[in-house]
């Protein structure tokens, strides 16, 4: 009898992925609605040869050293700041992502949030709900334009473009970009200019953050960075949370530096409920729901389930964070 690997699946994720898994796989689902503890999921990791991680699971060193038999890590997201890739490369252990299928999904939500925060709709309703709509007011609830505006991107990967291209070609907005590469096709589509961050501060109306986050990037929005923001800024971030130093932004918008923000990351995960930022009429803040539509979901599930099934086969990951792995192999 062929034994299959065994999978440990730290969370319930759509079905089409998971009877791939089921079809290869011994596995274990861990059915809670929160994530287990880290301690538990070294526990359960530790026998097994496979492993589908959230974002909400750090996969650090530690978790390494006690899962000799672990031949690959597939995360259900395409950030992986979760897992220490350096530490998996060097144990010869795969790690799969989900790139290009949340793009859209990442993008809408990220134009979503700046029109939400940029036409205070979210504030509108809750002074709808609370009996404050009294009559139609010529000054009240005064927002910004968004047509022949300028948008910062920082970052210009897929998503980033995508967000410019929602912008560029519904709005005509003027693109800038902040990115350690050149973006060919954004200059050549969208007509976006790459800038230094600072000019990029200074010039836009709309900053959309899209980089990932490393030791480099952690907190690179703090204070200096929004008092170099126009008055009239909108802050939207839907890459992670640790980006920005969310004191930093809290007093911004308090003290009206910049006009508004919308979040769909934070930092922490939930943010605190007693978290001042929380009362600010002027941020708008979603639970990291930027790939929770049907269709993405399943798809990142597909994804997931075939990264998991070629690290498990001595096969090229289709979406593979650390290719290097595989001369490693080869040894
Ligand atoms: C990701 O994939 O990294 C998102 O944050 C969640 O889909």
């Amino acid at each position: 009898m062929i034994m299959k690997p065994r999978v440990f699946v730290s969370r319930v994720i759509p079905e089409v992925g998971l009877k791939r898994i089921k079809d290869h796989c011994e596995v274990e689902v861990w059915n809670d609605p929160l994530p287990p503890p880290y301690a538990v999921l070294r526990q359960k990791v530790a026998g097994c040869e496979g492993l589908v991680a959230l974002l909400t699971d750090k996969i650090d060193s530690a978790l390494m050293d006690v899962t000799p038999r672990l031949k690959v890590v597939s995360n259900y997201a395409v950030g992986f700041n979760n897992v220490d890739i350096a530490a998996a490369t060097e144990r010869g252990i795969c790690v799969g992502n989900t790139p290009g299928v949340l793009t859209d999904a990442t993008a809408d939500m990220a134009f979503c949030l700046l029109i939400a925060a940029a036409r205070r709709v979210v504030e509108g309703h809750q002074y709808t709900l609370a009996g404050k709509w009294k009559t139609w007011e010529p000054l009240g609830h005064l927002g910004q334009d968004l047509a022949g505006k300028t948008l910062g991107i920082v970052g210009m990967g897929r998503i980033g473009y995508a967000m410019a291209q929602r912008c560029h070609a519904g709005w005509e907005m003027t693109i800038l970009y902040h990115d350690v590469y050149k973006s060919e096709k954004a200059e050549r589509d969208l007509a976006a200019k790459q800038v230094d961050l600072d000019t990029l501060l200074r010039e836009s109306d709309f900053i959309s953050v899209h980089t990932d986050l490393n030791e480099k990037t952690r907190h690179m929005f703090a204070a200096e960075q929004f008092k170099k923001m126009k008055r009239t800024a909108v802050f939207i971030n839907s890459a992670r949370g640790p980006l920005v130093d969310q004191k930093a932004l809290y007093e911004a918008l308090k003290s009206g530096t910049i006009f508004a923000a919308g979040l769909d990351v934070t930092d922490p995960e939930p943010p605190a409920l007693d978290d001042p930022l929380l009362k600010l009429p002027n941020v708008v803040i979603a639970p990291h729901i930027a790939s929770a539509t049907v269709g993405t979901r399943n798809a990142m599930a597909e994804i997931c389930a075939d990264n998991l099934i070629a690290g498990l086969t001595g096969q090229k990951l289709p979406a593979w964070v650390n290719p290097e792995v595989e001369a490693r192999r080869r040894k």
